[in-house]
């Protein structure tokens, strides 16, 4: 049922032009006053490490290389930029046999010896969770509180919003990233952060997002797990210092590619997922122009691109 992963895509994917328009702009400003200057300073030393905050300009701060330095710990794995991956989040994995050097897989429906198996044909493993809702089928879903739920996600039965500010949801988050080291995650993919921009019910902002990722991260860092931000093209200059990569659905398809290349000029992936199939989820090749749709967006020539069913079942296509 983790269907829902692909869930956010649609619902978080409804943005304006105009969000479009004010996200290039900073992206524009980001990389010419900050990034730029980040990029050149990319030295690993050692703990303190800043966040962007609120403006667009210091998004790249003491970023890349090897080992970032951020919270008070350093960050154990950097990807680089164009690596490959997978997802599949529909079941628990049953096909590794697409070579690629990242798999990102669903958390609770993994055990421990699906991760050391990839892990031992050489590949790095993220595992995913819903970090900014509520799915009532999770092992732990009776642990959350009513007062921490927010509206229902339209399109997914089961899932509502979450308060991200609340201790109980904060504690719940907290063990789930240490599953994810239990389990031996070299990162996580914590979703569903960008209730901003969605019909929340919990007057949750966009300040609001900024603080919790970058909690998430200072977590995430302190227990050896990297992570990326899912989405939240708006918040990313806030947070780039703090996450080792993104994970983008549908930038193509929404023209905002421009958007989430901030974090490839910062030298960290961009982990795109394509679904020109629509919700047509057979496992047929995409046609020439689908494909040329998913694959020749302005400005992500640098992307780890995937083609996906909206279902994100083992099915996949990389661009030529
Ligand atoms: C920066 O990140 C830290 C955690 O790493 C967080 O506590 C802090 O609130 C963040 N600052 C801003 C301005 O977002
Ligand atoms: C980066 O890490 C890899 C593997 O951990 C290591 O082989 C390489 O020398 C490191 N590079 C730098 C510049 O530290
Ligand atoms: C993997 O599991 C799914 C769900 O049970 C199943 O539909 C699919 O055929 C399996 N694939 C392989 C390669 O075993
Ligand atoms: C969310 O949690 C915070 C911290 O507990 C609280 O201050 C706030 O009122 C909560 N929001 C809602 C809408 O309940
Ligand atoms: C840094 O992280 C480690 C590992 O989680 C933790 O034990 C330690 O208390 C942290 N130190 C500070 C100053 O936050
Ligand atoms: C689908 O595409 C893959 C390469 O992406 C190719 O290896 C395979 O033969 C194609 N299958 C069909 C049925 O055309
Ligand atoms: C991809 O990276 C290379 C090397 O850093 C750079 O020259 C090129 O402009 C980048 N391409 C895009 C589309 O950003």
């Amino acid at each position: 049922m983790s269907l829902k992963g692909a869930a956010p895509g649609w619902s978080t994917r409804k943005k304006i032009l105009v969000f479009s328009i004010i996200g290039i702009i900073i992206v524009a400003l980001g990389v010419g006053l900050g990034v730029g200057l980040g990029v050149g300073l990319n030295h690993n030393n050692g703990g303190g490490e800043g966040n962007g905050s609120g403006t667009g300009g210091n998004g790249g701060t003491g970023t890349g290389g090897n080992g970032t330095s951020s919270g008070n710990t350093t960050v154990k794995w950097q990807p680089e930029v164009g690596i490959k991956w997978q997802i599949e989040l529909l079941y628990a994995l049953n096909d590794t046999s697409v070579d690629a050097h990242v798999y990102d897989i669903d958390l609770f429906d993994n055990p421990k010896s699906t991760i050391a198996n990839l892990q031992g044909m050489g590949r790095k493993v993220i595992c995913y969770f819903s970090a900014g809702t509520y799915e009532n089928w999770r092992s732990d879903a009776n642990e959350f509180l009513s007062s921490d739920k927010g509206n229902n996600l339209a399109d997914w039965p089961g899932e509502k919003w979450l308060n991200t500010s609340s201790a109980n949801v904060r504690k719940i988050m907290q063990q789930r990233l240490d599953m994810a080291v239990t389990k031996g995650c070299d990162g996580v993919d914590p979703d569903n952060i960008d209730a901003y921009d969605n019909s929340n019910g919990l007057d949750l902002t966009q300040d609001d997002a900024i603080n919790y990722v970058n909690w998430l991260a200072s977590e995430s860092h302190s227990r050896g797990l990297s992570l990326g931000l899912k989405n939240g093209g708006d918040i990313i200059h806030s947070v780039l210092g703090n996450m080792q990569w993104s994970v983008n659905e549908q930038c193509a398809q929404y023209s905002e590619c421009d958007t989430y290349a901030a974090f490839t000029a910062a030298n960290k992936p961009v982990f795109h997922i394509e679904y020109p199939k629509g919700d047509t989820d057979d496992d047929d090749n995409v046609t020439a122009k689908q494909m040329s749709s998913a694959c020749n967006a302005a400005s992500a020539g640098n992307f780890s691109t995937v083609i996906k069913n909206m279902n994100l079942n083992n099915w996949v296509e990389y661009c030529p």
